[in-house]
């Protein structure tokens, strides 16, 4: 019950991505006064800045059902078939991580997405023959963190294309603020802005710290996040000013020590740390590059001066 009073149900309560709600509010009030569903939508950009929260807001916000599933959840033509011929007229079908669908289940996305019309075949070998069926209008809402691994067919049939960016301090202190009270929590404005400058652009990091704090307020037996316990929970957790973590620390480290300073290559710094390259892609580097501390490189990626004095080391010269 809390976890979902946490997430914002309508477009006004929804902090941040100013653009993006601005455009959204046009194209759905258009839409509702036409009668119709609204075309579909794309939304793309790093994880944890609301995408699931935004697509599951668009359905209330056109009073329709919310029927949500996953790339890698749809593994055959049929299953999808199943979720789309279960639609009613408007209704919102999100499909996150839409980056990895199979080609094939691809393929019947298209004409549902462009005709409202499924294409399947019925039977085998001689007596198989292909039926049409028709679908309600629908949105699909797609979410993806990289919209570069989309087939450009794909890409193609979404009417809007949404680009969420990383929060600013302010916005996230707001968003903590908000969850504080949520959870019955007094939290002093210093210390809602100390976790939001550690949450890395990201509301879902953001929630995250909070919480954590939280649970030191409780075992401290204090009703109220004060400045110094917010600071002594979040260096308990290993989250240093900046909201850098440990993953974040070695693969700056590797960098800078292991290739002095780079240029070193995705697959090379993924072998070094250990973790997944596409988790590096898609989790890691895109903040680290945000506040300037990797450069990417045609020769791979290199650490910069902001990053040595992060870790007050010398910055070399070339
Ligand atoms: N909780 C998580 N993300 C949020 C946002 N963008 N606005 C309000 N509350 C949130």
């Amino acid at each position: 019950f809390f976890e979902l009073s946490l997430r914002p149900e309508y477009l006004h309560q929804y902090i941040g991505q100013e653009k993006v709600k601005e455009n959204l509010n046009i194209f759905i009030q258009a839409a509702k006064m036409r009668n119709e569903a609204l075309d579909h939508v794309l939304l793309y950009g790093p994880p944890g800045l609301g995408k699931t929260t935004l697509a599951s807001i668009i359905a209330r916000e056109m009073t329709v059902n919310f029927r949500s599933t996953s790339g890698p959840a749809i593994e055959r033509p049929g299953d999808l078939a199943a979720i789309l011929t279960a639609l009613e007229p408007g209704d919102v079908l999100f499909i996150d991580e839409i980056h990895r669908l199979s080609r094939a289940i691809e393929e019947v996305l298209y004409s549902a997405m462009e005709d409202f019309c499924l294409d399947i075949v019925i039977g085998k070998g001689e007596t198989a023959r292909s039926v049409r069926l028709d679908l309600p209008p629908f949105t699909l809402v797609g979410a993806t963190t990289r919209a570069g691994s989309l087939s450009s067919p794909l890409r193609d049939r979404f009417g809007v294309l949404a680009r969420l960016e990383f929060y600013t301090v302010e916005e996230l202190t707001e968003i903590v603020t908000r969850t504080s009270s949520v959870f019955n929590m007094k939290i002093d404005p210093q210390s809602a802005s100390e976790i939001a400058r550690r949450s890395r652009g990201t509301p879902r990091i953001a929630n995250r710290l909070f919480k954590r704090v939280r649970d030191f307020a409780q075992v401290d037996g204090t009703d109220t996040i004060s400045l110094s316990l917010a600071d002594k929970s979040l260096e308990m957790l290993q989250v240093d000013r900046l909201g850098l973590d440990h993953i974040d620390h070695k693969l700056l480290q590797g960098i800078i020590h292991k290739y002095k300073g780079g240029p070193v290559g995705l697959e090379t710094i993924s072998a070094t740390i250990g973790e997944e390259s596409h988790t590096i892609e898609d989790v890691y580097e895109p903040y680290l590059l945000q506040i300037g501390f990797i450069q990417r490189t045609p020769r791979g990626r290199v650490a910069t001066a902001l990053a040595y004095e992060h870790f007050n080391l010398e910055v070399p010269h070339p």
